[in-house]
């Protein structure tokens, strides 16, 4: 990267997470001092062992543990949330955590904005919902199918609205399906790369629901984790998608990963579930592609290796 982190004062929100702890590595590894405000819905201790981070252990419901996370911040990576299948259980608290949360993170560095230097806040392709048109550019159509991505949507529009009345400087990335180490199977919420290895690995049946052939864009850790403290540096009031660009359908994705780890795992494709019921999805990422100078780097093979050999290291998971 061209511009350093090195002695920064970063608080990650969610940073217990599997795409937070990925985005504390990688920023002690950057020489950024790191602080994390985490209440361990999904968050694990283990993710932060051996890491020299700041841990407070609350809530971003709670303004006063905001205020507490952002004092002496710079730089902001606001990730806390509940993913998609929680949110469509528990409605509310979804909002709470993804809006109202979003919102406290917003007021709070209002109150004390002339110290913060950025917010990245981290959405998802969900508020697409079925893509009237494909890749997706950043300004198609939103189709709001579930109340994650009602939530997650609302936050986004917070923080364009503190952005223009305010100047708040923030930027937002819009994350595909990411996948890698320390997404674990056992977060009933991890996404499918995770399960599919799991199952693979223990020779159980790889469930597809319906017919397998709708697709995902599949993101790597690490790219995604590129792409995310580009953002910090790029001019303000921006949107990103982050993705590859490249579409792959479930079906492929169950049978590279059987392949891939010699199992005698069988597909089995079972009703088509309601939640996240989206036919295509790729992303256009050429506007983080030019404004960024970024671009994903580890493709599907690699990525799934890595993945692979990790959940192997971890043991039983
Ligand atoms: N994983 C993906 O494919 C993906 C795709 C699109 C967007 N995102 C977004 O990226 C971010 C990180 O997702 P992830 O996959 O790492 O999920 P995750 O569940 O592993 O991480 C979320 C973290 O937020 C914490 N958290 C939840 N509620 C909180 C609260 N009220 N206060 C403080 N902390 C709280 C959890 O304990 C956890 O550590 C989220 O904002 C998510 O919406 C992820």
């Amino acid at each position: 990267m061209e511009v350093s982190l090195k002695g920064r004062r970063v608080l990650v929100t969610g940073g217990a997470g599997f795409i937070g702890s990925n985005l504390v590595r990688r920023l002690i590894k950057e020489g950024a001092i790191v602080r994390i405000l985490d209440n361990f819905f999904t968050g694990r201790k283990k993710n932060l062992e051996g890491l020299e981070v700041e841990v407070i252990e609350g809530d971003v419901e709670n303004i006063n543990d905001v205020y507490r996370a952002i004092e002496d911040i710079e730089i902001i990576f606001h990730l806390a949330a509940r993913n998609i299948i929680v949110s469509t259980k528990e409605p509310y608290k979804d909002f709470l955590t993804n809006t109202l949360g979003t919102f406290n993170i917003l007021q709070a560095c209002l109150e004390r904005r002339s110290k913060i230097e950025k917010i990245v806040y981290t959405s998802s392709v969900s508020i697409y919902g079925n893509p009237k048109y494909l890749p997706i550019n950043e300004e198609d159509p939103k189709n709001i199918l579930n109340p994650y991505a009602a939530s997650k949507l609302a936050a986004e529009s917070y923080c364009s609205a503190f952005f223009e009345t305010y100047g708040l400087p923030i930027n937002i990335v819009r994350y595909s399906n990411v996948y890698g180490p320390y997404q674990y199977p056992t977060n009933p919420y991890c996404g499918v790369i995770s399960k599919f290895i799991s199952w693979a690995l223990k020779g159980e049946p790889l469930i597809v629901y319906g017919d397998g052939e709708q697709t995902r864009d599949f993101t790597y850790i690490e790219d995604a984790i590129e792409a995310t403290l580009r953002a910090t540096f790029a001019s303000p009031g921006l949107i990103f998608n982050i993705g590859t660009g490249i579409e792959t359908s479930i079906n492929k994705l169950a049978n590279l990963i059987i392949e891939m780890t010699g199992s005698k795992s069988q597909v089995l494709h079972i009703e088509k579930r309601d939640i996240d019921d989206v036919r295509r999805r790729v992303m256009n990422i050429e506007f983080a592609r030019r404004i960024l100078r970024w671009g994903p780097k580890v493709d599907l093979y690699q990525g799934l290796k890595n993945t692979i050999e990790w959940f192997k290291k971890e043991g039983e998971i």
